[in-house]
């Protein structure tokens, strides 16, 4: 365990209202590292979590969000690229079968509050998941889709923005996530 993770353990970001929302876990917080397992069990309770993810991930202003990130270690994520958002993508136990090409994209994420570094990713993928029913479904993406499913499939794998960039940018992102979490309510 490191010491400097007191004020990093975790950032509830919908104090007000924590029935419908899920803490945000901020780098650099172990439960990031956490890899995820399949999921099995489309019932109720999955349903219930897939809903405050969404509160979640609405309220703090993001576009994707990882199972992981909120502290559960399913093999699931939400998007929502829509410019009105208001078209909720849910992906449950996802695989890539097939990328190509090459494309750098300026990426933030709710687990690092303030950053947005480039990162390199496959520009168009191939793959499958299943819906929020357990429905399969092929999927065929590039550009926008396309990176942000890599980025939300890289947290599913406990891996971060954070391991994509340089040791230099790592710093500057240490000390960016360090500012806004000293700058957060009640610390
Ligand atoms: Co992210």
């Amino acid at each position: 365990m490191d010491t400097n993770t007191s004020k990093h353990q975790e950032v509830l970001v919908h104090r007000e209202n924590p029935h419908e929302h899920l803490p945000i876990f901020i780098y650099p917080n172990s439960k990031l590292r956490e890899k995820a397992q399949p999921v099995t069990d489309f019932g109720e309770e999955f349903q219930a979590i897939i809903g405050k993810m969404a509160n979640t991930m609405y309220a703090a202003g993001g576009i994707g969000l990882a199972a992981t990130q909120v502290g559960l270690a399913l093999d699931l994520f939400i998007l929502d690229l829509s410019p009105g958002n208001d078209h909720l993508e849910v992906f449950v136990n996802t695989v890539i079968d097939e990328a190509g090409g090459k494309v750098t994209n300026g990426e933030g994420c709710l687990s690092f509050p303030g950053v947005l570094e480039d990162v390199e990713r496959a520009a168009h993928i191939l793959g499958s998941c299943q819906d929020r029913h357990g429905n399969k479904i092929a999927f065929d993406y590039s550009g926008l889709e396309a990176v942000a499913v890599q980025h939300e499939m890289d947290h599913l794998k406990g891996v971060l923005l954070f391991d994509k960039v340089s040791r230099l940018k790592q710093r500057y992102i240490k000390k960016t996530v360090g500012k806004f979490v000293r700058q957060l309510p009640g610390r």
